[in-house]
């Protein structure tokens, strides 16, 4: 499903934060990046949906290459969710941040209103349907930064720190939401205890390279490697 090789990216200021990164995931699996600030983990996944494009090497996601050729179909296949919901949400009401991916790809309003009120409910933000995105608070940012990019129906799900700023109830929500979520998901946290009960993989960014890739149990209670990676055990699993 999803192939990278030797992906290295530099920012023009000269900053490396990809280093030949390597990494396969198949089928619909979750995986879960984690690395320490500055590890390259926002910067690997721009370019899931093309938003970054190769500098060197390659990513393949479900077959198609990650080119400005296929950008467009990338964008459709492809949900993103930013780090910072504030670099994604841009209208004046809430509603039409949430319907403008759809609507920018010539859908009916008729059949989208429909889904999105059903969508917007679910994740109950319904009542901030008018609101401007700019005034809401940090958490519910986020939940509508989600419903732009669920709308869109995505085959697979970028997901940048999308625990950030969520209350515990909200937190529980988006992870039952993940996990009953069929389709192909990324997802880059700080919060391992998260990441513990979202995905079956985990890969460890350091400095720009993968350093580990492995089963999601193995790679979080393996505390050299994680404090080797300026990272620490789970909550769950600290005495
Ligand atoms: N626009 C930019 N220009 C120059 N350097 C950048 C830019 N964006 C990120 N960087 C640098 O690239 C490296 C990787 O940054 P990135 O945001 O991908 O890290 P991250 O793992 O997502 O960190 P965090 O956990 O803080 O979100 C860092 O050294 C960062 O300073
Ligand atoms: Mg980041």
């Amino acid at each position: 499903m999803i192939k990278i090789e030797e992906l290295s990216y530099q920012y023009p200021d000269g900053t490396r934060a990809l280093d030949a990164v390597n990494l396969t995931l198949s089928g619909q699996s979750a995986l879960g990046i984690i690395g320490a600030n500055g590890a390259g983990k926002s910067t690997l996944l721009s370019h899931f949906n093309g938003y970054y494009l190769p500098q060197q090497g390659h990513m393949i996601v479900d077959g198609l290459e990650v080119s400005a050729a296929n950008r467009e179909v990338l964008r459709k296949k492809v949900g993103l969710v930013f780090q910072h919901p504030d670099d994604q949400l841009f209208m004046p009401r809430v509603v039409d941040d949430v319907m403008f991916g759809p609507l920018n790809l010539n859908e009916a309003h008729e059949a989208l209103a429909g889904r999105t009120e059903e969508l917007m409910r679910f994740l109950e933000i319904w009542h901030l349907r008018d609101r401007p995105p700019f005034h809401l608070s940090a958490g519910e940012k986020r939940f509508v930064a989600l419903a732009a990019v669920l709308v869109m129906r995505p085959q697979v799900l970028v997901m940048d720190e999308p625990t950030s700023d969520l209350d515990p109830r909200n937190r529980r929500k988006l992870i039952a939401l993940i996990n009953q979520w069929q389709g192909t998901k990324i997802i880059a946290s700080h919060h391992l205890d998260f990441v513990w009960e979202t995905c079956a993989e985990v890969a460890v960014l350091h400095a720009g390279r993968i350093v580990a890739q492995g089963k999601t149990q193995e790679i979080l209670s393996d505390r050299e490697l994680l404090e080797q990676n300026h990272l620490e055990l789970p909550l769950r699993l600290q005495k």
